[in-house]
């Protein structure tokens, strides 16, 4: 997209409106659909035709989704899911990188990160997979918090069968989650593999039929949209730092943390809700 044309898109327009009228609208995008639910948001990557593959028009909408959705305090949790019954996302879009060169894939790839915007933010993340997720694709689950799968669905790392390595986060997440043996395997041969045997790596939280896949994800985010949403920072943050940091730097930031949560009145709330055997009203704050 040329700059001049990027300069009028939707996203911008519904940007200026809201910085104008000072009315927090909801933006437009062309390749996502965002909907609300209670305090959840869903994020539907919506490229079926393309089984939902990346690209950059994509990583930067739903990075711009993201912000919308952090600063809207009506909500508590985000859904990333994709459109049909086919796939969550099969990876990057392949059709981008012919011609391509490595200066400007490394600046796609530092510059708006989907990966990185789903990281930091402080609100948690679920991926709700819905079939192939595959490279790109793979990595945006492997970002999230949480996977929750449908039995249908499949996983992998395929990039080496394109002579490329996952760029996404692929090598470092991947491993970090289901250790280096298994890691090095999935990216060295490329496998598929299904729900099950993700789930039986950990490279998922759970495994249902298809039919419930919606309901049960929606039954998690509800619960967890529930909670204290300073705690949930805090709580996404210091597990975070369990595998960016050595034990003794990590149990110290769980400790800074925790101590921070006695700052917030939603602890005075949670504390005194429990003592009055009552459900707590947190305020986020
Ligand atoms: N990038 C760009 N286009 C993609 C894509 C991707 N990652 N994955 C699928 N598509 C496109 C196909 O090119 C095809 O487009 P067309 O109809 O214009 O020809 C369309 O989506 C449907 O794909 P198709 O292969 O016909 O669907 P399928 O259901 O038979 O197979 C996959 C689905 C995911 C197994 C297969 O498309 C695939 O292997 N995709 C690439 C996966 C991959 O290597 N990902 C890592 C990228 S780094």
């Amino acid at each position: 997209m040329s700059d001049k044309v990027k300069a009028f898109s939707p996203q911008l327009v519904t940007r200026h409106l809201s910085l104008i009228t000072g009315v927090n609208m909801p933006q437009s995008y062309e390749t996502l659909i965002v909907e609300r639910r209670n305090r959840v948001a869903i994020i539907t990557i919506n490229r079926p035709e393309k089984r939902n593959a990346l690209n950059i028009q994509t990583r930067e909408e739903g990075a711009a989704a993201l912000e919308e959705l952090r600063e809207d305090s009506s909500v508590g949790v985000v859904i990333f899911t994709g459109a049909g019954d086919k796939a969550f996302v099969a990876g990057a879009d392949i059709a981008e990188f012919a011609g391509r060169t490595a200066i400007t894939q490394r600046e796609v790839m530092l510059g708006r990160s989907l990966f990185t915007a789903i990281d930091v933010f402080p609100k948690p993340v679920i991926a709700m997979v819905n079939g192939y997720c595959l490279g790109g694709g793979c990595e945006l689950a492997l970002a999230c918090d949480l996977r929750i799968a449908s039995e249908t669905a499949s996983f992998g790392q395929p990039e080496i069968n394109l002579g490329i390595i996952p760029g996404g986060g692929g090598t470092q997440r991947l491993t970090r989650l289901v250790g280096e043996g298994k890691a090095m395997e999935l990216i060295l041969t490329g496998d598929i593999i299904d729900a099950r045997t993700a789930f039986n790596l950990g490279l998922v939280n759970m495994v249902v039929p298809a039919a419930d896949l919606e309901a049960k994800t929606m039954e998690i985010a509800n619960r967890i949209s529930e909670k204290s949403p300073v705690a949930l920072r805090m709580a996404k943050e210091a597990v975070h730092a369990a595998a960016r940091s050595n034990l003794d730097e990590g149990l110290r930031r769980e400790v800074d943390l925790f101590a921070l949560c006695f700052s917030s009145e939603d602890k005075d709330e949670g504390v005194k809700a429990f003592l009055e055997k009552r459900k707590p009203a947190f305020k986020g704050k």
